[in-house]
């Protein structure tokens, strides 16, 4: 039976010489690779200015800051969203208003923006989700028209573009996530990216943050170490696969513990992710580079495949006009999702539900404004990732396409 575990981080390169190195040489939390880090990116984001940090989280709070928004002011955003991201903006101080999303494409609704945004609304964060760009053009336009700042969450999009140019440098300011599940894989961290007139107000907050302890940065490469290894194929397999049958026989999927943070940590920015961005994270990213376009490209493919596969008769997340999608994830949309994984997993493939939720729907956020978001509530209910990472070769993605078929045809 062809294996296909749900998920595989993207390696990260060096991962032991590269740690050993930085601590023999004292450059585990500062030198000279982190602004090379910084340069090499704002390179691929039209000489935006870019600095890296702890996460993707804390980037978005730096960028709201350098950009000028009141922590007391409203910001409107997709509710199918990662849910840390209102959180940590709720616990910064600022309101939240959601917006709808679109079915097709999973961004959020330009058409079911309100004509004029509620009083307090000083911002619009456009997410592009699962890595798909989102329609810039149309947001820029009523962000201009209502005075707002408008800013990308280009957390799963590093690489992407539309109409030629690349996300995160298409709105007054970006962020991207260098987590483990992400394109580039740096044990976690963020880039928050600024236009140049911004750019001495997010280089002073950045640099008033604490370096991460040595202790946690060798903690996060064992871990890496443990995460690599165990979803290779064979040894997934052997031990992960039998486990998750018993499990969600019971009802759980325990994979998922290692790829999402735990929700109840996740009100605020939590203190490890509250830090600067290391020199050996840099070092990683630097190398992670080398081959990202080639990774991008297979996932591109891969993509492209299951959708081509599938599109007939399972409905998938599909691109905007003119996007090109990063492609974090591919997203079907199916009705029976636990039992349709419980089949697939019976058939060797491993699948995840949404990392998203319907934050309108969720208690935390009960003081927001909006209408009820219906589509993202729908959605929330029914999204499940196929396997589509760079690991996986077109005969794996082939074994995802006919196990799918047989089990919606059933
Ligand atoms: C859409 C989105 N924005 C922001 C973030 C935050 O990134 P980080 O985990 O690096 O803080 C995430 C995390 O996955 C995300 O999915």
């Amino acid at each position: 039976m062809i294996v296909v575990p749900r998920k595989r981080p993207a390696a990260v390169p060096g991962l032991i010489t590269e740690t050993s190195r930085a601590i023999r040489e004292g450059t585990l939390s500062r030198g000279p690779e982190q602004r090379l880090f910084e340069l090499a990116l704002a390179g691929r984001l039209e000489q935006r200015h870019v600095r890296a940090v702890g996460s993707g989280r804390l980037a978005l709070l730096l960028v709201m800051e350098a950009l000028g928004v009141r922590p007391s002011a409203t910001v409107m955003l997709a509710s199918y969203n990662a849910s840390c991201v209102p959180n940590v903006l709720q616990a910064a101080g600022y309101r939240l208003h959601f917006i709808d999303i679109r079915e097709d494409t999973l961004h959020l609704d330009v058409d079911a923006l309100p004509p004029t945004p509620p009083a307090g609304v000083e911002a619009l964060i456009m997410t592009h989700m699962e890595g798909s760009p989102a329609p810039m053009a149309e947001v820029r336009a009523y962000a201009d028209r209502h005075g707002l700042t408008l800013i990308e969450d280009a957390a799963h999009a590093l690489g992407a573009h539309i109409h030629g140019e690349p996300a995160g440098a298409l709105a007054d300011g970006a962020i991207f996530s260098l987590g483990r599940g992400k394109h580039l894989n740096t044990l976690g961290g963020g880039l928050a990216v600024v236009p140049p007139t911004a750019a001495e107000r997010l280089d002073r907050l950045v640099d008033r943050l604490n370096a991460p302890p040595a202790a946690s940065l060798l903690k996060s490469s064992v871990m890496e170490g443990l995460v690599e290894t165990g979803t290779t194929p064979a040894l997934f397999g052997a031990l992960a696969m039998p486990w998750m049958k018993l499990a969600r026989r019971a009802g759980r999927d325990p994979m998922t513990a290692l790829f999402e943070d735990d929700k109840s940590r996740m009100a605020a920015v939590p203190p490890e992710l509250k830090v600067a961005f290391s020199n050996l994270q840099a070092r990683f990213g630097l190398l992670g580079l080398e081959s990202f376009d080639m990774q991008l490209a297979r996932r591109r493919s891969h993509a492209r495949r299951l959708i081509e596969g599938l599109a007939d008769i399972v409905p998938m997340q599909r691109p905007v006009d003119g996007g090109t999608s990063a492609w974090l994830e591919v997203t079907a949309l199916v009705d029976d999702r636990d039992a349709l994984q419980t089949a697939l997993l019976a058939r060797g493939i491993d699948t995840q539900r949404t990392w998203m939720d319907a934050c309108d729907a969720l208690d935390a956020f009960s003081s927001a404004s909006g209408p009820p978001c219906s589509v993202a509530r729908s959605v929330g209910q029914r999204a499940l990732y196929l396997p589509t990472y760079a690991a996986l070769d077109d005969r794996q993605i082939d074994a995802v396409i006919k196990a799918v078929r047989a089990e919606v045809a059933s």
